[in-house]
C-alpha cells in the first residue's frame, strides 16, 4: 500500500481530459480572489477574540505572526507541488504521486476536517454575526435555545441559523461553479473594502496603555505577554484558523485557465494579502479595547462599539457575514472537488464523481456534504470544530511538505513554474517541523481527557481510526491503481455526467 504511487503520466493525463470533466473558467487573479475569499473569515471576524481575551492578550499580535510564517512555508511547499502537479484533489492528489495510496488516503481523509469542518466551524462563526445583527438592528431575538448547540458555554437546542446558511450554500454550488464564482468575487471585495475601512478608522482609536495593562484579577500577569509564551504560541496554535484556505486554491486546478502558472501565483498572492491584513487589524484591536474585554462573538464590530462608533460597527457586522459566506462557498467547493478526485480513484464509492447532467457539478457530493456540514455546525461547539479544522490542516501540511522532495527526487523531469528557493530540503523540513509545532501547542488553552490528553487530538485519532477501517474494507479493495496494476492497464473511473 505505501508503494503503491499513482503514476503522474495518469495523473497528468486526467487533468488534461477537459471535454468530459469541469469547467476551465477561472484566471490567475479570480484564484487570488478565491484564495482570500477562504482565508479571510472566522479566523480574523471572530476567534481572534476569545484567543485575546483567554489565550494572548495583547501578544496575539506575535501569535499572527508566528502562525502566519507557518502557513507561508507551507503555501512554499504548495506552490512547488501545485505548479507541477496542476490537478485537483490538493494535497490529496500530490501524495498520491510521491508517498503512496496509504498516506494519500490518510491525507484525504484528514483533509475533510479542514475542508467540512472548516465549514462547519465558519457557519457558526456567521450565525453569531447574524444573530448580533437581528438583535443590534431590533429585527428579530432569535430565541437561545435556536442560537446554541447543546455544548455551547450557554447551551441550547441546535444552531438554526449556522445550518441554513450552508443549506443555501449548498443549492449555490448545486447550480455551477461559474455563477459562484462571480458571486464570490464581488464578496471578496467587499471583504477586504470592510477589512480596510476597520484600520482605516480604528487607527485613530488605539490607547497605547492597552498594550501593556497592569497586573491585576482579570488581566492575569499583564503587560504584552499576559499569557506568557506558552500563551502565545497556545493563541497561535488556535488563530492559525484563520489562514486556512490558500490551499483551496489548489482544489480549483482542473478549472484553472493555466494551472501550472496561475495556482502558485494564486495561493501566494492570497496569502500574502491576507497576511498583512491580518496583523495590522489584530494589533489595531488589540489597542483599542483591554484585552480582557474582546471575549465575545463579534469582536471587531465590538471594539468600534467600545470607542462609540456603533454604526461602523453595524457596517463590518454585514461586511463579515458577507465574507464569512465567500469562506463558506469556497471550503464546500474545495470538499467535494477532493472527493471527486478520491472518487476517481475508486478510494471511495463512484457517486462523488457523478456530475449533473447540464451544470457539470458535483451534485450528489454537494448535496451529501451540504447535510453533513450543516449538521455539525448545528450541533457542535466552535472551539472544538475549530481545533479539529486547524489539526486535520496541519497533518496535512506535514505530509504535503515531505512530498516535495520526493517528487523531486522521483520526477526530476517534471519542471513547474514555480521551484522552491534553498533547494528541496531546508524550506520543506522547516515547514513540517512548524507545522508540527503547532499542532503540539494546540493543547495549550483546549480541553484535556483523563488530565492530560487534549481531546483535539483525540478526536483526530478516532476520526483516523474510522478512516483506516474505511479504507481496509473498500478503498484499499477498489483502488484504480491497484486494478491497474493487477489487471495492466485498467482505464481509470471517469467522470459521469448522467
Ligand atoms: N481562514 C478561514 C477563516 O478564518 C477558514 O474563516
Amino acid at each position: 500500500m505505501l508503494s503503491r504511487v499513482k503514476p503522474l503520466a495518469t495523473i497528468l493525463a486526467e487533468g488534461a481530459n477537459q471535454d468530459q470533466g469541469l469547467k476551465r473558467s477561472l484566471g490567475p487573479w479570480a484564484l487570488t480572489a478565491m484564495g482570500i475569499g477562504a482565508i479571510i473569515g472566522t479566523g480574523i471576524f471572530v476567534l481572534t477574540g476569545v484567543a485575546s481575551a483567554t489565550r494572548a492578550g495583547p501578544s496575539l499580535t506575535v501569535s499572527f505572526i508566528v502562525a502566519g510564517i507557518v502557513s507561508a512555508l507551507a503555501a512554499l511547499c504548495y506552490a512547488e507541488v501545485s505548479s507541477k502537479v496542476p490537478i485537483s484533489g490538493s494535497a490529496y492528489t500530490y501524495t498520491y504521486a510521491t508517498l503512496g495510496e496509504f498516506l494519500a488516503w490518510i491525507i484525504g481523509w484528514s483533509l475533510v476536517l479542514e475542508y467540512a469542518l472548516g465549514a462547519s466551524t465558519v457557519s457558526v462563526g456567521w450565525s453569531g454575526y447574524f444573530t448580533y445583527i437581528l438583535h443590534t438592528l431590533h429585527i428579530w431575538d432569535i430565541p437561545q435555545a435556536w442560537q446554541h448547540s447543546h455544548w455551547d458555554a450557554t447551551p441550547g437546542i441546535a444552531n438554526l441559523p449556522a445550518a441554513i446558511i450552508i443549506l443555501l450554500i449548498t443549492a449555490l454550488l448545486v447550480r455551477g461553479t461559474k455563477e459562484s464564482g462571480t458571486v464570490n468575487a464581488w464578496i471578496v471585495a467587499i471583504k477586504v473594502l470592510i477589512v480596510l475601512f476597520f484600520i482605516a478608522i480604528g487607527v485613530g482609536h488605539i490607547n497605547p496603555a492597552n498594550y501593556h495593562l497592569p497586573a491585576g484579577p482579570t488581566t492575569g500577569a499583564g503587560g504584552f505577554f499576559p499569557f506568557g509564551w506558552g500563551g502565545m504560541l497556545g493563541g497561535a496554535a488556535f488563530i492559525f484558523f484563520a489562514y486556512i484556505g490558500f490551499d483551496a486554491v489548489s482544489t480549483t486546478a482542473e478549472e484553472a485557465k493555466n494551472p501550472g502558472k496561475d495556482l502558485p501565483f494564486g495561493i501566494l498572492m492570497s496569502l500574502a494579502v491576507c497576511t498583512i491584513l491580518y496583523i495590522i487589524v489584530v494589533a489595531i484591536l488589540n489597542g483599542m479595547v483591554p484585552f480582557n474585554s474582546l471575549n465575545v462573538a463579534y469582536p471587531v464590530a465590538f471594539a468600534l462599539n467600545s470607542v462609540g462608533l456603533a454604526w461602523a460597527g453595524v457596517i463590518i457586522s454585514f461586511g463579515a457575514i458577507a465574507g464569512l459566506t465567500t469562506v463558506l462557498l469556497v471550503m464546500m467547493y474545495g470538499q467535494t472537488r477532493i472527493f471527486y478526485a478520491m472518487s476517481r480513484d475508486g478510494l471511495i464509492p463512484p457517486s462523488f464523481v457523478k456530475l449533473h447532467p447540464t451544470w457539470r457539478t458535483p451534485m450528489f457530493s454537494q448535496i451529501f456534504f451540504g447535510i453533513l456540514i450543516a449538521a455539525a455546525g448545528a450541533f457542535f461547539p466552535i472551539g472544538i470544530l475549530g481545533s479539529l479544522t486547524n489539526m486535520g490542516t496541519l497533518i496535512a501540511f506535514v505530509l504535503v511538505s515531505i512530498s516535495v522532495p520526493i517528487l523531486r527526487k522521483r520526477h526530476p523531469e517534471l519542471l513547474g513554474s514555480f521551484t522552491l528557493p534553498f533547494g528541496p530540503y531546508i524550506i520543506p523540513v522547516l515547514s513540517a517541523v512548524t507545522a508540527l509545532g503547532l499542532i503540539y501547542f494546540l493543547r495549550n488553552g483546549n480541553p484535556l481527557v483523563w488530565g492530560f490528553f487534549p481531546l483535539v487530538w483525540l478526536g483526530f485519532l478516532v476520526w483516523l481510526a474510522i478512516g483506516l477501517g474505511f479504507y481496509a474494507i473498500y478503498g484499499r479493495n477498489k483502488s484504480t491503481v491497484a486494478l491497474q496494476e493487477a489487471e495492466g492497464g485498467l482505464a481509470p473511473r471517469q467522470p459521469r455526467v448522467n
